[in-house]
């Protein structure tokens, strides 16, 4: 091996100029011609603006692509077919047919012409001017989600910006879209007017869930973004020496790359922190930056995790986009720039330089190729790169979406083979550690199998819970899901593991649908005999009297008495509830109709036919209130039109929150939140019925879905009302004086008459009958 290797230095040494083999060999594509004949093409030939090249891959729809330069072509075959030059209808009256952005939102092509915005859809063939704009603008800029068809991850792919680069930031004019850009609506960014500098883009970083501006400022330039946290402060100042090109690289990992011909920058943390790119050779930097390597960039192009740069000193540059570090090394010359060439990754380390060629007698245009297979040239000795210490890693968990809400955890698991002597180190990292302060944890265990060493490595994906509720910076997203994205990765991976992609995959951070919430009903009422479940089913009704109940729920009697159908389908039978004892529910949560566990978190109930005969067991003062409680009549004031029953987790401000500066003026005011710290319940008033309740979790730190459902309590063992028992009472009360004092004046009398005998008769039977009618009465009760 030694002795290879000082052959290997010998043979550098004797002729460094001497290579293997060439970095690619030329090819040119031409076909399909002839059925281009006489489809000459109509409308307004599009070019692009500056002097240099672009080429613009869809990141999900790998063999679409745009190439733009002194002509644009669109391919929906990665360039396999020569192609006429692109162009807009002349009916869309573009003016100057000059192109200064493109982008691709899932299955459009957006282009700005003459600094208006227009609609490509490719899968129809149809072209629209794009509405709602109604300022001149330069460039478009949007983002692609490639994991799943997901809700969410389509919306990624239908939100764009457009804007004027280069316009004074407090002034201009910024337009958003979330319909692809067929629609625009004007963009407030938060104390727009107040930024100091020149516009240099606006993006929507969904790695961060946040709105990055670009600010320039005096050849220099940062980022102030849209949301709390990260709306206190800016991010780092970098150099912005030129026009910066600023690419997103695919997979919402938050890496960025900006460059324009003297410079090139990367961020992996969406433009927190950027950095020049430095020039290595073996181990050794021998430049810091592309500047001080005084090259001209001509084009540049990025996948997930690899970049490559062509200079118009005709060399070739290649780095990785690793989770830690980006470098750039340099391959051997060849002469393959030109003033249309372009760059762009057709797969995993396969690179290729395209320049369309002009046909004399056709009007389509051919295409010279010149494919490099990354992983060959960098097995070249004198590149000097070390071999990649990881034979495989592997996870099923790559390119999917999870879905993690608070108080849950995800578990994903992965493979790793390393080169046998070596021991690698895995790395896991979130792009969005605010949300909810999520943070990876790997846990590795080796084993031995066939002989080879292999790591299963468990990553768990967890909340910060010892960072507390309390630390902004780590809730700030407890009212707002986000979406995040996790990277398993080699750690300073050399840039010879070309095939070894980093996994990740999209987490949001959000409800997770399959979550419900059941209310505990082990002793119903039918259970105790006390309903009759066949009657229940048979469009059972009941009526509520009209003192009982507001239909708008503001504790005032209604005009009429209400006859209430039982949706037994829906309800089941009622849970059974003794009037005189405190009562609460036992909430459950279940997930994909499984039990997970009875929620211990503040919640609130309202009857839905606007009963009002129950409280609550504490007050404002006796819950320890610190400020004064919300209850449902301040709410459903609020509520607007979305209806009484418009108290969830959005709403919700805890009278425990110190942040809560609601003064406590009315400390005697029922406490009508149950659950949570406190040990409130519900006191029923003496009225045996059925209420049927709606449910609300309002606890925003329990999840972020919206859990809420209805259910029916049977409430019995109440008195009847009081005002009839005292009728009774006074009308029984009169009969008693009345016949009280006709005995005492009649007693006297008989019993010294024969009809003495008589009257005791009438007598006994008087005391029973009276008492037949006790025992009814009591039965009543
Ligand atoms: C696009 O333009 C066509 C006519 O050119 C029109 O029929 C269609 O409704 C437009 N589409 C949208 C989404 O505006
Ligand atoms: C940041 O955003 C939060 C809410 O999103 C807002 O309350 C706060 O005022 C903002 N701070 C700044 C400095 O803009
Ligand atoms: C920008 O230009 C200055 C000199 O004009 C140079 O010192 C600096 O390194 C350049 N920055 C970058 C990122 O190219
Ligand atoms: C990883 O998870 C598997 C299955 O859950 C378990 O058997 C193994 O012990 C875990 N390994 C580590 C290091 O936690
Ligand atoms: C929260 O973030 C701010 C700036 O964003 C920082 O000054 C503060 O120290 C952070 N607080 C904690 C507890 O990390
Ligand atoms: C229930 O009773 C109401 C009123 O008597 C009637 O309109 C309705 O059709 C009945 N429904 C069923 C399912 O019997
Ligand atoms: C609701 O709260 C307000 C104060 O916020 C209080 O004036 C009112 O009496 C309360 N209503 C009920 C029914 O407790």
């Amino acid at each position: 091996m030694l002795v290879l290797m000082l052959v290997a230095t010998a043979t550098l040494r004797l002729c460094p100029l001497a290579r293997a083999q060439p970095l690619c060999r030329i090819h040119t594509v031409r076909t399909g011609k002839m059925f281009q004949v006489g489809q000459q093409t109509q409308g307004d030939h599009l070019y692009f603006s500056p002097a240099a090249t672009r080429l613009i891959k869809h990141p999900c729809k790998k063999s679409i692509a745009l190439y733009l330069g002194k002509q644009l072509f669109f391919t929906r075959n990665n360039f396999e077919s020569s192609l006429l030059p692109f162009s807009i209808p002349t009916s869309m009256q573009v003016g100057i047919p000059e192109v200064t952005s493109a982008h691709f939102a899932g299955s459009v092509l957006l282009l700005v012409v003459n600094r208006k915005v227009y609609i490509y859809d490719y899968e129809a063939g149809t072209w629209n001017a794009s509405m709602g704009i109604k300022h001149p603008v330069s460039h478009i800029s949007g983002d692609n989600c490639c994991y799943s068809e997901h809700h969410f991850c389509l919306d990624i792919s239908n939100s764009v910006f457009a804007y004027l680069h280069g316009d004074q930031t407090s002034q201009t004019n910024i337009y958003f879209s979330n319909t692809q850009g067929y629609r625009f609506q004007k963009y407030a960014h938060e104390r727009q007017a107040e930024l100091v500098g020149s516009l240099g883009g606006i993006f929507y970083f969904h790695s961060l869930s946040q709105v990055g501006l670009l600010l320039i400022d005096q050849g220099k330039a940062k980022f102030g973004y849209s949301d709390h946290p990260l709306n206190h402060s800016f991010g780092l100042p970098f150099d912005y020496n030129g026009t910066l090109d600023i690419l997103i690289t695919p997979g919402q990992k938050g890496i960025l790359i900006f460059w324009f011909e003297k410079s090139l920058l990367v961020s992996r943390s969406a433009g927190q922190l950027v950095d020049p790119i430095p020039v290595r050779e073996g181990h050794r930097i021998l430049y810091s930056s592309i500047f001080e390597a005084s090259i001209t960039i001509h084009s540049v192009a990025a996948t997930e995790n690899e970049l490559a740069v062509l200079t118009r000193e005709n060399n070739l540059y290649y780095g990785s986009l690793g989770i830690l570090t980006s470098f750039l090394i340099k391959f051997a010359d060849q002469n393959i720039w030109s003033q249309e060439a372009a760059l762009m990754f057709t797969d995993l380390g396969m690179l290729e330089i395209l320049t369309p060629l002009p046909d004399s007698v056709f009007p389509a245009f051919d295409f010279q190729k010149c494919p490099v297979n990354i992983q060959a040239i960098l097995m070249e000795p004198q590149l000097q790169v070390d071999f990649c210490k990881v034979e495989l890693l592997q996870g099923e968990f790559e390119n999917k979406m999870f879905i993690i809400d608070m108080n849950s955890e995800l578990e994903l698991t992965a493979l790793m083979i390393p080169r046998p002597g070596t021991s690698p180190v895995p790395l896991a990292m979130v792009s969005n550690p605010h949300s909810l302060g999520l943070q990876a944890i790997i846990y590795e265990d080796g084993y031995t199998y066939d002989g080879n060493m292999k790591h299963r490595l468990n990553i768990s994906l967890r909340q910060q819970h010892h960072w507390g509720r309390a630390d902004p910076n780590f809730t700030s997203s407890i009212k707002r899901p986000t979406i995040s994205t996790i990277t398993l990765d080699i750690a300073n991976k050399e840039i010879s593991c070309v095939d070894l992609k980093p996994l990740t995959a999209l987490i949001s951070v959000g409800c997770d649908l399959e979550k419900k919430i059941v209310i505990q009903n082990e002793i119903s009422a039918c259970y105790k005999g006390i309903l009759d479940p066949v009657a229940l089913q048979d469009n059972y009704s009941y009526v509520i009297e009209k003192e009982a109940y507001d239909p708008n729920f503001r504790g005032q009697r209604a005009t009429k008495d209400l006859v209430v159908y039982y949706p037994y389908e829906k309800l089941g039978c009622p849970l059974l509830a003794y009037y005189d004892t405190p009562w609460k529910p036992v909430v459950e949560l279940w997930r994909e109709g499984k039990f997970q566990e009875v929620i211990e978190a503040e919640y609130v109930l309202l009857e839905v036919n606007g009963l009002f005969t129950y409280t609550y067991a504490l007050t404002a003062r006796t819950a320890l209130c610190t400020s004064q409680p919300q209850n449902w009549t301040t709410i459903i004031e609020n509520a607007g039109d979305k209806g009484p029953f418009a108290w969830d987790r959005e709403n919700y401000v805890s009278c425990h929150d110190p942040n809560n500066d609601a003064p406590l003026n009315w400390p005697d005011v029922p406490y009508q939140i149950l659950g949570g710290p406190t040990e409130n319940k519900v006191a029923f008033k003496q009225r045996n019925g059925i209420y049927v309740f709606f449910i609300s979790i309002v606890d925003p730190y329990y999840s972020y879905c919206h859990l809420q459902t209805t259910f029916s309590v049977y409430v019995y063992g109440a008195f009847p009302l009081p005002v009839r028992q005292w009728e009774i009472t006074k009308f029984l009360l009169m009969v008693a004086i009345l016949l009280s004092v006709w005995l005492a004046y009649i007693i006297p009398k008989m019993l010294h008459t024969e009809q003495g005998h008589r009257f005791k008769g009438f007598w006994f039977s008087l005391c029973r009958r009276c008492r037949k009618v006790c025992a009814c009465f009591r039965c009543r009760r």
